[in-house]
């Protein structure tokens, strides 16, 4: 019985000296005091030994298992502390590298547009205002002094919904929106985006922005809207830009008009910018209509006003030199964090 339990014993001392991960080691411990181990069967055999022999015996088979299971613990922390260090090891942060690069976003150009667009009108009083995309035809042609059958409404490719209802073509109808409200007087811009059933080009996309102008008060003339446009451009373009007003029609300002200013690339001189004109067109404007101004609840005896809508894109693509509007919509990081 001695023997068999020290050559158990040493059996055990070899397997958990060879071990070499926890696994093994637990494997170790199951095939020795596991329920049906080497050792345990020892102990089951006790029956078979003398009575006067038993305990000693006994004391024989605790004292090996108390060992083996020391020696095990002591390789077990051994183990686990290796582990530990291993991972660790693996795991290690070298602080002295270089930090990996945040990619922050960026205004896109017709948003960097807008915001100068807004500075300088707000610098001279006026209020931003929104209108809805989808609109009623009501606002967006017939208070716009065009009604059913007018010539003006084929002009605009518009998407409908139904009868009465239609992706604005444009963001005129705000200035309707905003004076039926009754608050006078009246300064703003109505910035948005606007919906036309075009082909896309490098010039045309079915869904572009505007920002729409207006002006309501008694005494305002048509002097009014030439200097206000006049200083609107030489802060956006410079302050040697001059503006040219074309006479123009627009079914809900009359008189009207279409402003160039004067080619900031050849100063006026004619280029391959402006095709040879030195002039670019930016927009287009007048005295609002008195048919207008009564339909939205305005007296046209006492009040008058002028208005004017600019294409965004055409500004962010003026003011950055692109020459194809897609660019602006493709959304190609390489192209837009370029401004
Ligand atoms: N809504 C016009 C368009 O889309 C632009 C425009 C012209 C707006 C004259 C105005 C204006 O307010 O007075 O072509």
């Amino acid at each position: 019985m001695k023997e068999k339990l020290q050559k158990i014993r040493e059996q055990a001392m070899k397997q958990i000296q060879s071990a070499e991960s926890l696994n093994t080691l637990n494997d170790v411990r199951v095939a020795i005091l596991g329920k049906k181990g080497e050792l345990t069967s020892v102990l089951k055999g006790m029956k078979d030994v003398a009575p006067e022999d038993r305990p000693k015996v006994g004391q024989l088979v605790n004292e090996t298992r108390e060992e083996i299971e020391r020696v095990l613990e002591q390789a077990k922390k051994k183990m686990e502390a290796l582990v530990r260090e291993e991972k660790l090891k693996a795991e290690v942060i070298d602080v002295t590298l270089p930090a990996k690069k945040n990619q922050a976003g960026h205004r896109h150009p017709n948003t960097i547009a807008l915001e100068e667009v807004e500075r300088i009108f707000i610098g001279m009083g006026y209020e931003v205002v929104e209108g809805p995309e989808i609109e009623y035809d009501l606002y967006n042609f017939e208070k716009l002094n065009i009604p059913d059958g007018h010539p003006a409404k084929d002009e605009q490719d518009t998407f409908y919904i139904n009868k009465e209802i239609v992706l604005r073509t444009q963001t005129s109808p705000c200035q309707a929106r905003v004076m039926e409200q009754g608050k006078l007087p009246i300064r703003m811009i109505a910035p948005g985006r606007v919906f036309r059933s075009d082909e896309v080009d490098a010039t045309h996309s079915p869904s572009f922005h505007q920002v729409e102008g207006l002006v309501v008060d008694k005494n305002i003339t048509f002097a009014d809207l030439k200097g206000t446009l006049e200083e609107f451009a030489k802060e956006l373009f410079g302050p040697d830009t001059k503006t040219k007003f074309r006479p123009h029609h627009f079914p809900f300002t009359e008189p009207s008009a279409e402003v160039d200013v004067s080619c900031f690339k050849c100063g006026g001189k004619g280029c391959r910018f402006c095709k040879g004109s030195g002039w670019i067109e930016i927009l287009g404007c007048g005295m609002v209509h008195p048919h207008v101004l009564e339909m939205c609840g305005i007296d046209p005896e006492q009040y008058t006003g002028f208005a004017f809508g600019m294409g965004l894109e055409r500004i962010a693509l003026l003011k950055y030199e692109i020459d194809d509007m897609r660019l602006l919509y493709e959304n190609d990081i390489r192209f837009l964090g370029q401004f």
